[in-house]
C-alpha cells in the first residue's frame, strides 16, 4: 500500500512517511514518554488563539473555556496570548487564575455554583458570574450583602434555538437545564438593578458545541442584541454580549481545514449584530482553539479477527477518550510509521482493554495491516480527551506532551498506581 493514502492534519503530518507533531517523531515521544500519550502543537494552539484575537472587533473578550483543556501548561500560553477564561467550577477557576489569566478577563459560567465557589469568584474580583436562574442569584446577592462587596453580573438566557449537533451537547433549547428564559432574564435584570451590590454587566447565551453552521450564532447574537436592547429602554444598559463557545471542528474530514478561516467567518457572523448596536462582544470558544492541536498516541497490543471483524486492541480506551463511546463521534486514526510497505488495506475495529463493548477509537477504518507495538495516531483528540478522561478500570490517566517545534515538554506526568489509592 502506497504511503500516500494516509494524509496529516495541521501540525501532524508524514515527513518521510513517518508521523511527526510539528519537527518531532511521534515514535520518538511513544519511545520517550510512553503510550497512550497526549501530544500538542504549540504552534496550532496559538495558531488558533491569535485568529480569535485577530478577528475580534476591538474591545471585545476572547474567554476560552477552560473545560476543553485545563492542563496548567496549556493554560498558561493561552494566558500569555492575552486571552481570558471561561470557567464552570471552582476548579477551573484555580487553574485559570494559576495559570495567570487576569481575574478580569475571568467569566463564571455553569447552573450550580456552589457557596464556595461564588466565594473564590469573589477573592478573585472576577469580570463577572453569569447566572442560570433566580435561586442562584438569590444566593450570590446574599454572599454579595454579607461581604458588602459589589459583584457584576451576567445573565445566561436560554434563547430556544434547535441547533444540529449531538443532543447531549446542544444547549440552548427551551427544556434544556441551562439559562433561564427571556422573561426571566429580564426580571433578574431587575431585581439586580435595584440590589444594592449586584451591578448587571451583560448578557449571554451558549446554544451548544460541535455547531458547524454560522446561522444559528448570528441568531443567537441577534436574540441577545434585541434583548439588551429592550432592557436599555427600561434603563438598564449592558456593556458586553457573550456570544459563548461552540464553533464546531470538521473531525471526520479527510481535507485539512485551517480553523482560522473558519473563526473569521464565525467572527463575521456573530460580531456584526453585537458591534451594530455598540455593545462589546465576549466570547467563549474552547474545541475550535485546541481540538486539532492534539492528538493520542496509542500503541497495538493484539489483533484479532472473529465475528468477520478485524480488530486493534490498543493501549487507550474510553477512559483516555470518551468522545467515541459517549457520542458515537468520529476522530481520524493514522498509522504513525508508513516507512514498511505493508501488506494491503484492512478494516479494523480500533479497540480498547476495558470490559466494554462500547470500548472503542473507531470502527472499520482503513488501515495497513497492523502487528503488536504499531503506533496509531488519533486525530483531534486537544479537546475533551485528556478533560474528560477517568481511571476506570483501574488505568491510569495518560501522560500530556506539548511540542515546540524540535523541542518537548512533558507538561503531565502519567499517573502512577499510588495515584489510585489516593
Ligand atoms: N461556554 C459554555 C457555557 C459551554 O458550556 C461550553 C461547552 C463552551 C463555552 C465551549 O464550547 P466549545 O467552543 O468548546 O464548543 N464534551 C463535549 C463538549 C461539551 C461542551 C460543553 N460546553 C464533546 O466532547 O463534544
Amino acid at each position: 500500500m502506497g504511503a500516500n493514502k494516509y494524509v496529516g492534519y495541521g501540525r501532524f503530518q508524514y515527513q518521510n512517511h513517518r508521523l511527526h507533531c510539528e519537527n518531532i517523531p511521534l515514535a520518538h515521544l511513544a519511545q520517550s514518554y510512553g503510550t497512550p500519550l497526549y501530544v500538542y502543537s504549540r504552534a496550532a494552539i496559538l495558531e488558533n488563539a491569535h485568529a480569535y484575537l485577530a478577528q475580534a472587533p476591538a474591545g471585545s473578550l476572547v474567554c476560552y473555556a477552560v473545560k476543553a483543556n485545563g492542563n496548567p501548561a496549556i493554560l498558561r500560553l493561552l494566558a500569555e496570548a492575552g486571552l481570558g477564561a471561561d470557567v464552570t467550577s471552582g476548579g477551573e477557576l484555580f487553574l485559570a487564575l494559576h495559570a495567570g489569566f487576569l481575574p478580569e478577563k475571568i467569566i463564571y459560567s455553569g447552573v450550580g455554583k456552589l457557596p464556595h465557589e461564588i466565594e473564590a469568584a469573589l477573592d478573585a474580583n472576577i469580570r463577572a458570574l453569569h447566572v442560570e436562574s433566580a435561586r442562584e442569584l438569590e444566593q450570590i446577592a446574599l454572599i454579595a450583602s454579607q461581604r458588602q462587596q459589589i459583584v457584576p453580573i451576567g445573565v445566561r438566557v436560554n434563547p430556544d434555538i434547535y441547533v444540529e449537533t449531538h443532543p447531549y451537547i446542544s444547549t440552548g433549547a427551551r427544556q434544556h437545564k441551562f439559562g433561564v428564559s427571556p422573561e426571566t432574564a429580564v426580571s433578574l435584570f431587575h431585581f439586580a438593578t435595584q440590589h444594592p451590590w449586584l451591578k448587571p454587566v451583560g448578557i449571554a447565551a451558549h446554544i451548544g458545541s460541535q455547531i458547524q453552521e454560522i446561522a444559528p450564532f448570528t441568531a443567537s447574537a441577534e436574540f441577545l442584541v434585541g434583548l439588551a436592547d429592550e432592557l436599555a429602554s427600561s434603563g438598564i444598559q449592558l456593556e458586553y454580549i457573550d456570544v459563548g463557545g461552540g464553533l464546531g471542528v470538521q473531525y471526520a474530514s479527510k481535507k485539512w481545514e485551517a480553523q482560522s478561516e473558519k473563526i473569521e467567518q464565525w467572527m463575521t457572523g456573530v460580531a456584526k449584530p453585537v458591534q451594530n448596536a455598540g455593545y462589546r462582544l465576549v466570547m467563549e470558544p474552547g474545541r475550535s482553539i485546541v481540538a486539532a492541536a492534539g492528538a493520542l498516541l496509542t500503541q497495538v497490543v493484539y489483533t484479532k479477527s472473529q465475528g468477520g471483524k478485524q480488530f486493534a486492541i490498543v493501549d487507550a480506551a474510553m477512559n483516555d477518550l470518551l468522545r467515541p463511546t459517549l457520542y458515537k463521534a468520529h476522530h481520524e486514526i493514522l498509522p504513525v510509521d508508513l516507512t514498511q510497505r505493508r501488506r494491503g488495506a484492512e478494516k479494523y475495529d480500533v479497540v480498547g482493554p476495558i470490559c466494554e463493548t462500547g470500548d472503542f477509537l473507531g470502527k472499520e477504518r482503513p488501515l495497513p495491516s497492523l502487528s503488536p507495538s504499531d503506533l496509531l495516531a488519533v486525530f483531534h483528540a486537544g479537546a475533551y480527551g485528556f478533560a474528560m478522561s477517568s481511571n476506570y478500570n483501574g488505568r491510569l490517566r495518560p501522560a500530556e506532551v506539548l511540542v515546540d517545534g524540535e523541542t518537548t515538554y512533558l507538561i503531565r506526568h502519567r499517573q502512577t498506581y499510588a495515584n489510585l489509592l489516593k
